[in-house]
């Protein structure tokens, strides 16, 4: 197994990813970074540089479990100190897993501002995966506006609350049109194709508020694979994607070469204000220089307040047969979590069992390994909340609280999370991408309604689920996943929606604490961790 060493710089740096001059974070310069490339088993050493000057930040690595380096997870307030302008820290950590994976700033909203990028880890030489190809690309798609990281999460602060507007692009590989561009400007290619030959894209969702749609005129997709999972292919013409979720598809380079063919992702979910991403996917025979862009209309976006089809592809899903992990039968521990958007202290923010999540000065990696009892709220959370006398479909009465709890799972146990919607106070209702740090789930099955224990348990999908690391939470809905509570850490699980997780949207877990290494000092020196040796 190689070790791959990178060197970032962080920094500001104006950009005009879609025709609007902005500051960016950028690594080396990059917006979003460059794509980091392994092979399992391999180590990944990133030494980070903060030359942000003023502003704080930490890197998260999407879908790497970070079993046996907890401490290198990137999460700011769990799991380490943030960096602080002009200091450097090193992540280092084991690829253990071929797939698709993603990383992005995990230090208050900062994801926001495009510090982020994709992470591709190979099988080694000799290993065949369940399909072939002739050649890969990656896809990723987020979504960006004319606004600051501040200007966001002020706003959501204030009271009343400032709900950061639509985005004014959706980007494809960093690139994208607001309306800001003259329709003259030109369009990025996404890859030029040779006729007949397949092509694997890795395609992946780090937008900070919008679900997508990705289409490709012309041409269906087969699914292979999903957070790092070989998935049943199966086929699709539109692909949704949440925010944290990864995909690869096949996609056959089989229509008329004479012409190219539009790329399109788009908002759905939520009322379409945002124009579409757009990028050229590029025939060319030979050493031809790729044709000109396509000059017919742009594929028609499905209707975005139509969540059928979107249920549809969850449902479908499931582990492919030769590579599935089978689920244990029985979870240890069923937790019922309800999701609520609450009128806290005065201000607008988002609870689970209502408790709004907000982190502790001192990480909970360094407190609980090191007993330092102050840092964090001790008394856990609910395991659920009132599930017979609670309406899902009237507004929240009861108030939460903001606090730092953890739930405390024991080590080895298996544990269900069952995620139930609820009508917001306006009356709305939305989808929530719901990730997990250091693990995958099986995903169990969605279901409309209020979830019933007795009644939806038994209807569990055992036979075939898939691992994921995000799930969607579909309105009015719940959905329900199982893991192993054996990696030894402190994880956050929480809506990769970045406003959603700024207003508290996510919850805790430790597992086998006592049972990590020596914690690194350079993940220390904030709140009450100051001086530890
Ligand atoms: Cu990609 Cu905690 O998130
Ligand atoms: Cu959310």
């Amino acid at each position: 197994a190689k070790v791959h060493h990178h060197t970032w710089d962080i920094e500001y740096q104006y950009k005009s990813l879609d025709c609007f001059r902005k500051l960016a974070v950028t690594i080396n310069g990059e917006a979003p970074g460059p794509t980091i490339r392994a092979t399992r088993g391999d180590t990944v050493v990133v030494t980070v540089r903060n030359n942000l000057g003023t502003e704080n930040t930490g890197i998260h690595w999407h879908g790497i479990r970070q079993i046996g380096s907890p401490w290198a997870d990137g999460t700011v307030g769990v799991t380490q100190c943030p960096i602080l302008p002009g200091e450097t820290f090193t992540y280092r950590f084991v690829v253990d897993r071929a797939g698709t994976y993603l990383y992005h700033a995990h230090y208050g909203m900062q994801r926001v501002a495009g510090l982020d990028g994709m992470i591709v880890v190979s099988e080694p030489d000799g290993v065949v995966e369940p399909f072939a190809y002739d050649q890969e690309h990656t896809v990723l798609l987020m979504d960006w506006w004319n606004t600051s990281v501040y200007e966001q999460a002020v706003g959501l602060a204030s009271d009343p609350l400032v709900f950061v507007t639509e985005p004014q692009s959706l980007l494809i590989n960093g690139r994208g049109r607001s309306n800001y561009c003259s329709p003259a400007a030109p369009l990025p290619t996404l890859f030029t194709a040779a006729p007949g030959k397949t092509y694997r894209l890795r395609i992946g969702s780090l937008t900070s508020l919008s679900s997508l749609s990705f289409q490709i005129e012309g041409h269906s997709m087969t699914v292979v694979e999903a957070d790092g999972h070989y998935v049943k292919p199966f086929v699709v013409r539109t692909l949704f994607l949440y925010s944290g979720e990864t995909y690869s598809v096949l996609l056959k380079a089989d229509q008329d070469p004479s012409r190219n063919y539009w790329a399109a992702s788009n908002v759905v979910g939520r009322k379409r204000q945002t124009p579409s991403g757009l990028a050229i996917l590029s025939y060319a025979a030979g050493n031809d220089p790729p044709r000109a862009p396509p000059t017919e209309q742009q594929p028609v976006p499905p209707a975005w307040d139509d969540v059928a089809p979107r249920k549809e592809q969850s449902r479908a899903i499931v582990a492919h047969p030769d590579h599935a992990v089978p689920a244990p039968p029985a979870a240890d521990r069923t937790l019922l979590l309800l999701n609520t958007q609450n009128r806290i202290d005065n201000h607008l923010r988002w609870a689970i069992n209502g408790v709004s999540l907000r982190f502790p000065a001192t990480p909970y990696l360094v407190s609980m390994k090191r007993g330092l009892r102050g840092a964090y709220e001790q008394r856990p959370p609910a395991d659920a909340y009132d599930y017979r006398g609670y309406d899902i479909s009237s507004p929240p009465t009861a108030n939460g609280t903001v606090a730092s709890a953890v739930y405390r799972l024991a080590l080895g146990s298996v544990v269900d999370v069952v995620l139930q919607n609820a009508a917001m106070p306006n009356g709305k209702n939305e989808t929530h991408p719901w990730h997990l740090h250091g693990h995958d789930f099986w995903v169990l099955g969605y279901g409309d309604g209020k979830f019933d224990p007795e009644r939806d348990t038994g209807r569990f999908n055992l036979r075939d689920p898939v691992m994921k690391n995000t799930v969607p939470l579909y309105p009015m809905g719940w959905t329900a996943v199982r893991f192993v509570a054996d990696n030894p850490g402190v994880w956050l699980f929480h809506c990769h929606i970045e406003a959603h997780v700024y207003m508290g949207m996510g919850v805790v877990f430790e597992e086998g604490v006592d049972r990590v290494a020596r914690l690194p000092t350079s993940i220390m020196g904030c709140g009450r961790s100051r001086g530890l040796p």
